[in-house]
């Protein structure tokens, strides 16, 4: 079965194709809007997607070998993310699976992040901490059994006979913005043009003093903002050097989450633990964590970094998990959510 998954949430707009006879992911193409000097707009990221959807659809199944003919199921990323870009993916699968006359199959965008790291790290049930620019949690999904319900030929002996999905359970989150978000605004703060994480990790490599910054965790929750408004506020203090400020501002945000993320691990006793999303790109990040599960006995694990940027293929390998869980839809019932939380995931 070939299924073909739009990403639109947010800066990217990608196709990617997931191959289930093989198991593979065939194609994974993206265009992404790079907002300059200011945070992304939707509406301008919205068009930035209209207008590079065909292109990006062409390249995808030009790299797949195959024509649109071939697709069997059509899914997209439903929410959450910003309206006006969720709309051009939502639009795109719709009519596509209307015109096939294939089945449409909404994904959740946090869902598919964990999903496509568990299946790429073949682990069966793991508790997952998510890390994104709108979104930060520590998650725990369900294993349904050993295989899939008419999971086709040969299913039972791949990595996706594990059903790993819904009902999540959130056991912390950030209580105000989402990581990625505290390091794209401090970018912004600190004057750079492109106001990305990615700037303040470089930077942070540079870094080698610690600057004393507020440290909240509450249980298994944290807080960004607070951490944030005190690191803005030193970026013009006499003194300040703003490499050493990048490196505590990341060296404060990753404890918390190590910690809370510690509590998580022992609390639900789980023997996996992976990081996806778009912050689990950050090496330090990943360094702490693999010493948490280290130091508790739980395999540790983080994909390859086209899955934990925005794309396709992880909603189309996830769509597929939520076809066989019968979650297609017909396409009069179409939606998408801009705030649809992964605990809402049926
Ligand atoms: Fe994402």
């Amino acid at each position: 079965m070939l299924v073909l998954g739009f990403e639109s949430t947010a800066h990217t707009f990608g196709v990617g194709i997931y191959d289930s006879a093989s198991n593979r992911i065939i194609a994974n193409k993206k265009a992404f809007y790079k907002s300059l000097n200011e945070g992304i707009v939707p509406r301008k990221a919205a068009d930035h997607h209209a207008q590079n959807a065909s292109k990006v659809l062409g390249v995808a199944l030009a790299e797949a070998g195959i024509s649109l003919s071939d697709i069997d199921v059509f899914a997209y990323a439903a929410g959450p993310g910003l309206g006006p870009c969720l709309k051009t993916g939502y639009a795109a699968a719709k009519y596509l699976s209307l015109m096939h006359k294939k089945p449409l199959v909404p994904v959740n965008h946090c869902h598919a992040h964990i999903e496509t790291a568990r299946w790429q790290l073949k682990m069966k049930n793991p508790l997952a901490l998510y890390v994104s620019g709108g979104n930060t949690q520590i998650v725990s999904g369900m294993k349904y059994g050993g295989k899939t319900k008419n999971a086709g030929r040969g299913t039972a002996k791949n990595s996706h006979a594990v059903v790993f999905g819904p009902p999540f359970f959130v056991y912390g989150e950030t209580l105000d913005i989402g990581v990625g978000n505290l390091f794209d605004s401090f970018a912004r703060e600190l004057g750079e043009e492109f106001a990305h994480g990615s700037v303040i990790a470089a930077k942070a490599e540079k870094g080698k003093n610690y600057i004393e910054l507020p440290y909240t965790v509450k249980g298994m929750n944290f807080a960004f903002s607070g951490l944030f408004t005190a690191a803005a506020k030193k970026i013009r203090q006499p003194g300040i050097d703003t490499n050493d400020l990048c490196f505590s501002l990341l060296e404060t945000a990753f404890s918390e989450l190590c910690e809370a993320t510690e509590r998580a691990l022992l609390l639900s006793g789980k023997k996996e633990l992976l990081v996806a999303g778009g912050v689990a790109q950050n090496k330090v990040l990943c360094g702490k964590l693999k010493l948490v599960a280290d130091e508790n006995d739980v395999l540790f694990g983080v994909a390859d970094n086209q899955f934990n940027a925005d794309n396709g293929a992880m909603i189309a390998q996830t769509g597929y998990v939520q076809y066989k869980r019968g979650k297609a839809i017909a396409q009069a019932k179409a939606f998408s959510r801009q705030k649809w939380r992964i605990d809402e995931v049926k």
